[in-house]
Parts: C-alpha cells; sequence; structure tokens
C-alpha cells in the first residue's frame, strides 16, 4: 500500500420492498449507479475529497455521509482503523428518489476501500459496514446494500446478524423504474408507515411474500404479478406521491405484469415480461405523473443484474 494510490467502483441503483417485502426484498438495476474513488493518504481517517451530482445537498463530513461511513466501518472491520483513506464520490442517481442512493454510495465505498487495502474482506462482510452507513440516514435496513454489493435479488433474513438469501429471478422478466422529479426522503417516508398491523394483514403479507418467493424459483410469472401486493406500507406511501397511485394503474393498463412502490419512493417500478411492453409502460407511467405536474424520468434494466465492482 503506498499513499497517493487509487481504485474505483461503482454501485447500482437499487429496488427495495419489491410489492411485500419490506425491509426484506431488494434488486439490483443496471444503468444507474455511483461512483467511489478511494486513495489512500498518510493521514489516518476517512475524509471526502469532493461529492459531485448532488445539487450539493450532500455532506463532505464523512461521518454524516453514507461512503464516509461505510469507508471507515470496512477500515475497522478488516482490522485496519490507522489507515488514512480520501474518498470522491460521483453520484449517477437523484437523491430521496427510492433508488437506493445512499445504499450505493455505501456499496461503492465499502468495495472501492476494501481493494484498496488488499481484499482482507469478503463481498459478505461488507454487508455490515454498509447496514451501519444506510442506518445513520436512512434507518437499519438491508434491502438495497445487500443487492447494491451482491446484485441480483436478495432477501433478507436478518439483519442482526446479517443473512442473506440470492434468490433466482423469472427468465427474461424487466424491470421498469420511473422517478417523478419530487424528493421524498427515507426518514418522512419511513415515519408514515404505521406501527401496528392486523393479523390479517399479516396473513396476507406472509402468504405474498411465500408465493413471490415460490414464484421466482418455478418462473411462474402469473403468481409473480398476484404476489407484487401490500396493504400495509404502500398505502401510507402511496399518499405521499403525487401521481403514485396513477403512475402504478397506467402501468398496469399498458401491460406491466404488476407495479408498486420503489423503496421508499416516489419512483414507481414495474415488472414486465418484454422489452417492447417495457417501453409502452414506462410511456404511461411519464404521462401519468406528468397528470399530476410532475416531470418523470425512466429507466428500464433487466431484472438480473450485478452489483458493486471495481472498474479502475
Ligand atoms: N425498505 C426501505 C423502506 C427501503 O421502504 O423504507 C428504503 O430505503
Amino acid at each position: 500500500m503506498s499513499s497517493g494510490q487509487s481504485i474505483t467502483a461503482f454501485a447500482p441503483a437499487t429496488v427495495a420492498n419489491l410489492g411485500p417485502g419490506f425491509d426484506v426484498l431488494g434488486l439490483a438495476l443496471a444503468g444507474l449507479g455511483d461512483t467511489v474513488v478511494a486513495r489512500l493518504t498518510p493521514t489516518p481517517g476517512v475524509t471526502i475529497d469532493a461529492v459531485e451530482g448532488d445539487d450539493a445537498k450532500l455532506s463532505l463530513d464523512p461521518t454524516r455521509n453514507t461512503a464516509g461511513i461505510a469507508a471507515a466501518a470496512t477500515l475497522a472491520r478488516a482490522g485496519l482503523p490507522g489507515v488514512g483513506v480520501a474518498l470522491s464520490l460521483r453520484k449517477g442517481m437523484p437523491i430521496g428518489s427510492g433508488l437506493g442512493s445512499s445504499a450505493a454510495s455505501a456499496a461503492a465505498a465499502a468495495v472501492a476501500v476494501n481493494a484498496l487495502v488488499g481484499s482482507p474482506l469478503r463481498r459478505s462482510d461488507l454487508v455490515g459496514p454498509c447496514i451501519e452507513a444506510e442506518a445513520a440516514v436512512a434507518g437499519r435496513h438491508a434491502d438495497n446494500v445487500a443487492p447494491a454489493l451482491l446484485g441480483g435479488l436478495v432477501l433478507v433474513r436478518s439483519v442482526d446478524p446479517v443473512q442473506l438469501v440470492r434468490l433466482p429471478l423469472p427468465d427474461g422478466l424487466v424491470v421498469v423504474v420511473v422517478t417523478p422529479d419530487f424528493e421524498l426522503p427515507t426518514r418522512a417516508a419511513r415515519d408514515a408507515l404505521p406501527a401496528t398491523i392486523t393479523l390479517a394483514d399479516r396473513v396476507r403479507n406472509v402468504a405474498d411474500i411465500a408465493a413471490f418467493v415460490s414464484a421466482c424459483y418455478s418462473n411462474d410469472l402469473p403468481l409473480l404479478a398476484a404476489s407484487v401486493r401490500d396493504d400495509i406500507v404502500t398505502p401510507a406511501r402511496a399518499a405521499l406521491i403525487p401521481g403514485g397511485a396513477d403512475a402504478m394503474s397506467a402501468a398496469l393498463d399498458a401491460g406491466a405484469l404488476a407495479a408498486s412502490v420503489s423503496g421508499a419512493g416516489p419512483s414507481i417500478f414495474a415488472f414486465c415480461h418484454s422489452e417492447p411492453i417495457a417501453t409502452r409502460v414506462a410511456s404511461a407511467m411519464k404521462t401519468a405523473f406528468s397528470g399530476a405536474g410532475l416531470a418523470a424520468s425512466a429507466i428500464i434494466s433487466a431484472a438480473e443484474c450485478p452489483g458493486a465492482r471495481v472498474i479502475g
């Protein structure tokens, strides 16, 4: 390790919850993500040199930025707390949009820092440091950081201790994510959730998650479509998103298999079984948001996408 040496890593945007799996299910996307350059410095500790693409919304204080927190936690986990690292973060997605922005910064930083110090930690060891970072800004959950690190579709069975299950995805499944020009901080979207649920809601939710997982293993798209249902979290969040309910209905009318809120919102995602349908669905969802007075952007991604990686 020599001062000045640097590593660049990229981590993707993610869709968390996927309907029934609040804090439990998440998948990695293609086409959007954050990039972190980590550089060795002679001074111990983590600093942040620069953040780009954030409209000056993020802190350069490493204790208040998920990239800085994940970097320090990664060094601590590796038993190297005295190493000096300077980070530069380039945001490649809007903040507070339900695309796992804070998780992508954390995952890219953890992967870059681990590689910079000789990769002493396995990929699964980086999940804990990234959860620490996520907990500091958005709540203690792993359904964004886990797919951002591992790629694909991940089920979070437990956060303490970390226990993750990588799930298969039905062949040819395509994800559309439409993001309106409207910021909804995750903390506010979590504060809007009910504190208790009924036994009937709990029964429906367990059945839907079990059906979702089964559909993934059996390539059963109709079952997958039916199981992307949630009467607990989604109604509370949809009420905070202008045009959100209309965007979900528009997606279904345009041929999507299912649609729901992406993470804490305001993005809305839809599952589709072909690219041409996905293109139609994206356009219908954007039109629905424009009916609520919001411009929106869309991405179309394969459902099975890689997680964070070193790119330079
Ligand atoms: N599961 C989390 C939530 C994801 O819905 O609040 C957002 O980061």
